[in-house]
């Protein structure tokens, strides 16, 4: 099982990869334009420093046709590094890019999974992890639960190495669903990894424990 975070603010996922055992990083235009104007190649070069040469790093493409998608991951590959995960939309383009980029030995993201044929097509073509969009699926009256268990099912029968990265939450509980219905890894946002945890009764035992301690055994008593 992998976590993931969804992200591009640098000082985010310092606090975040310091707190928690994160598996790599995902980003997405839309992500980045919370930073403000960046320069891409060095920004994305900083968040390889925090987060280290042994996660996933994943860089989402811009253009809309396959040759520019291929230049531009190319670009990624040589100016970021030769690990990065380029992510690349399930379009008839973006799979004609995977196709080719598989081939050269890029590591591929599938993204923008809303159907069980996007990710059969992407696996075919090549992607090392699949993309569904779960909360985007949910406001279309889309069972992303149930589109996760037939991916996850024809990956197992087909001995297939694609992993499951789920992604497009907007609460914890979509998050942990995912993994239930069979994702490998899902990808969060910062609030949803930090309201984990941020459940009152979890406190309270954890007062309470405390308390017992000082009033059974008094301060400084180890
Ligand atoms: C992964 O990086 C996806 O692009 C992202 O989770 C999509 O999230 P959204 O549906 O909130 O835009």
């Amino acid at each position: 099982m992998e976590i993931l975070l969804d992200s591009t603010n640098v000082s985010e996922i310092k606090k975040c990869n310091d707190l928690f055992e994160l598996a790599g990083v995902t980003s997405n235009p839309l992500i980045i334009k919370n930073e403000g104007k960046i320069n891409f190649y060095s920004h994305f070069s900083k968040i390889r420093k925090v987060i280290g040469k042994n996660k996933t790093l994943h860089i989402q493409t811009l253009a809309s046709t396959a040759d520019e998608m291929i230049a531009e991951a190319r670009a990624i590959l040589n100016k970021i590094d030769d690990q990065v995960y380029i992510k690349i939309p399930v379009t008839e383009q973006g799979l004609k890019a995977m196709k080719q980029l598989s081939r050269e030995g890029a590591h591929i993201t599938a993204t923008c999974i809303y159907t069980r044929m996007q990710a059969y097509l992407a696996i075919a073509a090549g992607a090392d992890y699949l993309a569904p969009y779960c909360n985007r699926m949910e406001q279309m009256g889309i069972d992303f639960r149930a589109i996760i268990a037939e991916i996850s099912d024809v990956l197992e029968r087909t001995a297939s190495p694609a992993k499951i990265v789920a992604a497009s939450f907007k609460n914890i509980t979509q998050a942990t669903d995912a993994l239930a219905a069979g994702a490998n890894t899902i990808t969060v946002t910062s609030d949803i990894l930090h309201s984990a945890c941020a459940f009152p009764p979890i406190d309270l035992a954890v007062k309470e424990f405390h308390d017992a301690w000082i009033s059974s055994q008094g301060k400084n008593s180890k």
